[in-house]
């Protein structure tokens, strides 16, 4: 098979970042045979620097470096980051954005993104601002040089969601989406239920399994369900669109209704987005709800996570599975690569 070089980037070289990395090399091999894709990483940045080399650097290595706990500038030939256009005019064909999430203004991430595009490369997002605020648009200032975006990282990673409803969907029009996004508040119910735990014992549980976050609010209150849910529904409802039209609550208050219902058996709690589109407009919620037995989200425990759409031309249709794990972000990660680079 022919074989295809490839240079990327890593912006951002934390968890994400740097599994991305491994996993990438791990799986290098294979890209060459299945796929004719010789992947070389060619750079990777962190807040303090940017390991840099056009003839590929040692992924594995550079994995290595991180996780135990050392930064960029100590790595031999580190060079200073500057901005991002800089570093990019030395020519990537795909940059992957793993910086930390800024809801408010999507930055550090959306200035990478956009200089991405504008230097002639594919752009594959982890960090959800710039996808909250502007994957339409990034879609469409990529499209006009033709290239692309993914972003399956920003909505439910191995879970496939957005890429489902745009293409096994094409031709109908969604009128409703409902998913279940975090596998964080769905392991915390699966124990509250299977182990009569209360909401802070199912915590302080999936704290310490490493699950849930030393502050978990971005999950519990529903924050993170809210901001995948505006994601998706941005790309396939509506750009107009806003993390601000939520009306959200989390697991943290689930409703004694909620809460009598699954104790009488009439179904099992799920933290539920749902964007439902009519003449009026669309409607956006995040709230706990009582899913009941032949529902496919009854199904759906743990760290699992689900998705159905409701078109006009396709009725419903959902996907269940993509646990979440730092392997599974990466192989969806390393999948958009993939992705953009077919012809
Ligand atoms: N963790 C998951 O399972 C998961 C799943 C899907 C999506 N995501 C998203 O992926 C993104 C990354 O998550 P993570 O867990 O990898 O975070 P992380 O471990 O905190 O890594 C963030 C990285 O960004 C770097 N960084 C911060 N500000 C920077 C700047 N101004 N310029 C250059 N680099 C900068 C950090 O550098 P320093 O190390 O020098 O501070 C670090 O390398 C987040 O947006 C998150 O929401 C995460």
């Amino acid at each position: 098979m022919t074989q295809h070089s490839f240079r990327y980037t890593i912006v951002g070289f934390g968890n994400v970042g740097s599994a991305v990395a491994r996993h990438a090399a791990e799986r290098a091999e294979r890209l060459r045979k299945r796929y004719g894709i010789d992947l070389r990483l060619v750079g990777a940045v962190d807040s303090t620097a940017a390991a840099w080399d056009e003839r590929g650097l040692d992924a594995t290595a550079l994995a290595e470096w991180r996780e135990s706990g050392r930064k960029l500038r100590e790595w031999p030939g580190a060079i200073r980051p500057g901005d991002a256009n800089q570093l990019l005019e030395r020519g990537v064909e795909c940059v992957v954005v793993a910086l930390p999430t800024n809801r408010e203004t999507g930055e550090p991430g959306l200035t990478w993104a956009r200089a991405a595009i504008a230097a002639g490369a594919h752009v594959v997002l982890a960090d959800k601002g710039p996808a909250l605020l502007a994957l339409p648009e990034l879609e469409a200032e990529a499209a006009a040089r033709g290239l692309r975006v993914g972003a399956s990282a920003t909505v439910g990673s191995a879970l496939p969601t957005l890429t489902v409803a745009r293409r096994e969907m094409a031709g109908g029009e969604i009128r409703e989406i409902a998913a279940i996004l975090n596998g964080t508040t769905n392991m915390i119910l699966t124990l509250m239920r299977d182990e009569g735990l209360s909401f802070g014992e199912a915590l302080s549980r999936a704290q310490a399994a490493g699950v849930a976050e030393p502050d978990p609010s971005y999950d519990v209150e529903g924050w993170d369900t809210a901001v995948k849910l505006t994601i998706l529904s941005r790309a396939l409802l509506d750009p107009s669109l806003s993390l601000d039209a939520v009306a959200r609550r989390g697991i943290d208050e689930i409703p004694d209704e909620v809460a009598a219902a699954a104790a009488e058996g009439r179904g099992r709690i799920r933290l539920v987005g749902r964007a439902r589109r009519d003449a009026e407009g669309t409607t956006l919620t995040v709230a706990p709800e009582v899913v009941a037995e032949g529902d496919p989200f009854y199904l759906v425990d743990g760290l699992l996570k689900a998705a159905k759409f409701v078109s006009d031309d396709f009725g419903e249709l959902a996907v269940l599975g993509g646990a979440s794990g730092r392997r599974d972000v990466a192989a969806a990660i390393l999948k958009d690569i993939i992705e953009v680079t077919r012809p």
